[in-house]
């Protein structure tokens, strides 16, 4: 008889199992799944590619991002970090697979880009030794659709955690209708898995981001194959600002 929860993590932890063996796509132990992911680098996966996102060149190109320390969440292969990197920025790059992280250094030392750490690891999970905040940014290209929607939770406690006053986080994720899974949030705990990810729609991202203040919110602009930037318009790219000392 098991009477082992105690704590919000324990709790978190149960929810995450009634996932099992999907859970491992976004827990500690979700580096076998993506390991085999990121094993045959032609295939066609959009984010492959190794181009910044569009909105993320907009932003320093505008002036919007001026540099600073950054967190990437989910970094995969680096495209997103090592331009920020290019572009001055300080950068901890996080993801759960080894795999993804030894495509990520080597085109870092083909590349010569210099300034980001990565880490192996659960984002969520990270010690504050490991991750060590404040950041002017924090950056999510593709993890946070990933997650299921407990585990909110520990997204928007990381940021209160490390994003810095005035700080920026940005993200790209599922747009409902382009792509994703359209289940209510408790229509997942009923077996159904997460389905690939989950799609939200403008108006559930500024209601959980609600303690932030919204700088852009729009729809990714598609680019051809002959641009230097990643665009695909099933995701929405917001950008928003923490005004105060307070997030969730
Ligand atoms: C769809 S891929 C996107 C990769 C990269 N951001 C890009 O756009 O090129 C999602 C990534 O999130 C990572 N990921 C998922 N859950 C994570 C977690 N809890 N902590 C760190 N990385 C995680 C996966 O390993 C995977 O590489």
């Amino acid at each position: 008889m098991d009477r082992n929860i105690r704590t919000v993590d324990d709790v978190l932890a149960l929810l995450d199992d009634l996932f099992a063996p999907e859970a491992d796509r976004w827990t500690r132990r979700g580096a076998a799944w993506w390991d085999t992911f990121y094993t045959d680098r032609s295939r066609p996966v959009p984010f492959f590619v190794p181009k910044p996102d569009e909105s993320l060149v907009s932003y320093v190109d505008r002036g919007v991002l001026t540099g600073g320390r950054a967190l990437e969440l989910g970094c995969g292969p680096g495209r997103n970090a090592l331009f920020l990197a290019e572009r001055g920025f300080e950068v901890d790059a996080v993801d759960l697979s080894p795999a993804a992280l030894d495509w990520a250094r080597e085109r870092a030392r083909e590349t010569g880009a210099r300034g980001v750490r990565f880490h192996c690891g659960d984002a969520f999970a990270l010690t504050a030794s490991e991750l060590r905040g404040p950041y002017d940014l924090v950056y999510d290209s593709g993890c946070f659709h990933h997650l299921p929607p407990h585990r909110r939770i520990s997204y928007l406690a990381l940021l209160e955690r490390v994003l810095a006053p005035g700080g920026h986080f940005a993200l790209t994720c599922f747009a409902a209708g382009a792509m994703g899974s359209k289940l209510d949030d408790a229509e997942y705990y009923k077996g159904t898995g997460l389905q690939g990810g989950l799609a939200y729609s403008d108006e559930a991202l500024r209601g959980i981001f609600a303690n932030l203040t919204e700088v852009e919110l729009r729809r990714m602009v598609r680019q051809g194959e002959d641009s230097d930037r990643f665009g695909e318009d099933f995701l929405w790219t917001g950008l928003f600002r923490r005004e105060s000392d307070t997030v969730s």
